[in-house]
């Protein structure tokens, strides 16, 4: 899940790739390296801990070429050490290389290397590939560029698993070659100079215009030009796209960390996503999915299929689907969907949702769905992601980049565009007409009503002054209340590291009640009006056992409870939208309480690209 970066062009690429992967630290922060080549000669820095460490090195100061490659770590094979981080080099040190992704036959490949005199300094998958780009290069008979290019091409023939590679050669001081598969990688065009990245805002700040490299897609680059071909070397012809992102978004703009911004930019995020795609009196639009009446009836069964926080915005999804198009949903997770030989075929519709489009787990599971015949529709974050080129449709959610680890703008946007796609196939089913209407005008409201939430911060901020020492926490609800529980939680655990878990409130009795007794924290979600009173004696339980409750709800309460954050009343299917924003700010709170790091949680990374 590491994050690469690489400079060609005329300016020193030192600063650039830096800049680079501090942006893309998110990813993976074990270790961090750089290579670049001045006077015809390979230079690698490389350290353990973050990029502001490598930062200090002794000569970084005086690398000052104009093309490099440069990685930073989220380990797979090898402890994170100074020897394991990248860019790693051949033994003769004539190519230098970085890699996202795991080589999955690396040890028979180093078993060949073996045999034919090569030696490893490190325990990584990655060191095989420049061995095996100079074992190729070695006994090549070709000459010129297309000598680097065969031994690279010929070296990724005989990887198996998934990578995003940046080479550099001694013998190539003007050229870098890059190429992917199963990771990401794009490219950015500048005026003689190119920019390479595992995602766009990394290096929006230096360009707007991206190639977007598909799987098995190599790129041979010099500072004028780029050539693109296939691994048998055929060309292949490739526009760049305008990506219309700014900069500015991928900064903190004044905020503390990344999480605390991307909170509080969720009226912008779900407005745009939004968009024209409904209006309060006109029929929805969403012309990325085009489908008809007659194939809409024919689905008997909708999957929605993602991981961690994009799945519990599939759990919300689940009961709007439901309620309005009248079609059983299943929610699974990608990691157990992908090996248990589900149940699909034709008549079966796949939602996959994944914020970045680059989870490994996510992007099997829509092969295995497409093989067996099903259609595939895709929501995503990222124009251009891996997912988002797999799936027969695809939609955003123009959430705009979230940086954090944590996911709090796209699960919002996720939801609101789950409820707009709901809406829209409801529309074309001519189904449930004044639910759908009563649910476009409440999804139109949200934004405003996001702004109101955010004003109980102060409130949620003190709760969170209260409990931050606490090792255990509960959360509870019942319908999307649960769905928004499980999200709660989820943040809580990724960032405060505080245990915690989420139950149906009507499940406490059947066995998790036995953990609550005195001073142990409940943190209750309370929006739908038909159970308020069932789910209120759920909270009325935990508190003469001792709980401390903290309470979310659009209802009135009969009765008083510690802490209650009230929230604007809106319809029961997006309430979540509401809901979960005071359960952000509360594992956000007490995870600056703790002195955490709120955006970068130990051990976790933002796109999670192995499986
Ligand atoms: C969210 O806070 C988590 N970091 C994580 O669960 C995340 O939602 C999951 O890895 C899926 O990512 P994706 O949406 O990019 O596919
Ligand atoms: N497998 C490589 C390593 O452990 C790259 C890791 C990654 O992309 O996450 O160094």
């Amino acid at each position: 899940m590491c994050g690469i970066v690489g400079y060609i062009g005329r300016k020193e690429a030192k600063p650039i790739i830096l800049n680079g992967l501090s942006r893309l630290e998110y990813r993976g922060y074990d270790s961090a390296g750089i290579a670049t080549i001045e006077s015809g000669k390979l230079t690698t820095i490389k350290s353990l801990g973050r990029v502001s460490d490598l930062e200090k090195v002794p000569g970084m100061e005086s690398l000052k070429g104009t093309l490099g490659i440069g990685h930073t770590r989220w380990a797979t094979h090898g402890k994170p050490s100074r020897e394991n981080s990248h860019p790693h080099m051949d033994n003769s040190e004539s190519f230098a290389v970085v890699h996202n992704g795991i080589i999955e036959n690396y040890a028979d490949l180093k078993d060949f290397l073996k045999d034919n005199g090569y030696t490893f300094l490190s325990q990584t998958d990655t060191e095989v590939i420049p061995n095996l780009i100079h074992f190729h290069y070695s006994v090549s008979t070709e000459t010129g560029n297309k000598k680097f290019i065969k031994a690279v091409t010929d070296t990724c023939n005989m990887l198996k698993g998934s990578y995003a590679l940046e080479i550099l050669a001694n013998d190539y001081p003007d050229n870098m070659i890059v190429v992917r598969k199963d990771s990401p990688l794009v490219i950015g065009k500048g005026q003689d100079e190119k920019y390479i990245s595992s995602d766009i805002p990394a290096i929006l700040s230096f360009t707007k215009d991206f190639y977007l490299l598909n799987d098995n897609e190599f790129a041979f680059m010099s500072r004028e030009n780029i050539e693109f071909f296939d691994k048998n070397l055929r060309p292949i012809s490739k526009t760049a796209q305008s990506i219309t992102w700014n900069a500015g978004a991928a900064e903190k703009e004044g905020f503390e960390d990344f999480m605390l911004k991307e909170i509080h930019e969720q009226s912008k995020s779900i407005r745009e996503t939004i968009g024209s795609r409904i209006t309060e009196n006109g029929s929805s639009s969403i012309p990325d999915i085009d489908v008809s009446k007659d194939y809409l009836k024919s689905v008997n069964k909708i999957f929605i299929i993602a991981c961690g926080t994009a799945m519990h915005a599939g759990y919300v999804g689940k009961t709007i689907f439901e309620s309005l198009c009248e079609i059983p949903v299943e929610v699974e997770a990608a990691s157990e969907f992908r090996y248990r030989n589900p149940i699909i075929n034709e008549k079966t519709l796949c939602l996959f949702i994944s914020q970045s489009g680059e989870t490994a787990d996510t992007i099997a599971a829509l092969k295995l769905a497409k093989s067996c015949g099903a259609r595939t529709i895709a929501i995503s974050n990222v124009i251009g992601s891996s997912i988002s080129r797999e799936a027969d449709y695809t939609v955003y959610t123009h959430a705009g980049p979230e940086i954090a680890v944590a996911s709090t703008k796209a699960y919002t946007a996720q939801i609101a565009l789950l409820a707009i796609i709901a809406i829209h196939f409801a529309e074309i089913l001519e189904l449930n007409e004044e639910k759908v209407n009563e649910l476009k005008k409440d999804i139109l409201e949200l934004p405003n009503q996001i702004d109101e939430v955010l004003k109980t911060k102060e409130q949620i901020k003190q709760f969170a002054q209260r409990v931050y020492k606490e090792t255990d926490m509960f959360f509870i609800g019942r319908g999307v209340d649960y769905a928004v529980a499980l999200e709660g939680s989820l943040k809580l655990k990724e960032i405060s590291y505080i245990h915690s878990e989420a139950y149906p409130s009507g499940e406490l009795k059947h066995g998790p009640i036995a953990l609550i007794e005195n001073n142990v924290t409940v943190i209750s979600v309370l929006t739908n009006r038909m159970l308020v009173e069932k789910s209120v004696s759920n909270i009325q339980e935990v508190s003469t056992r001792g709980a401390k409750t903290f309470i979310v709800t659009n209802q009135e309460l009969n009765h008083s409870f510690d802490t209650v954050i009230n929230i604007p009343k809106t319809n029961v299917l997006i309430s979540p939208i509401l809901s979960v924003i005071p359960l952000q700010l509360l594992a956000y709170y007490i995870s600056k309480e703790k002195g955490l790091d709120v955006d970068k949680p130990r051990n976790l990374a933002k796109s999670v690209t192995v499986e």
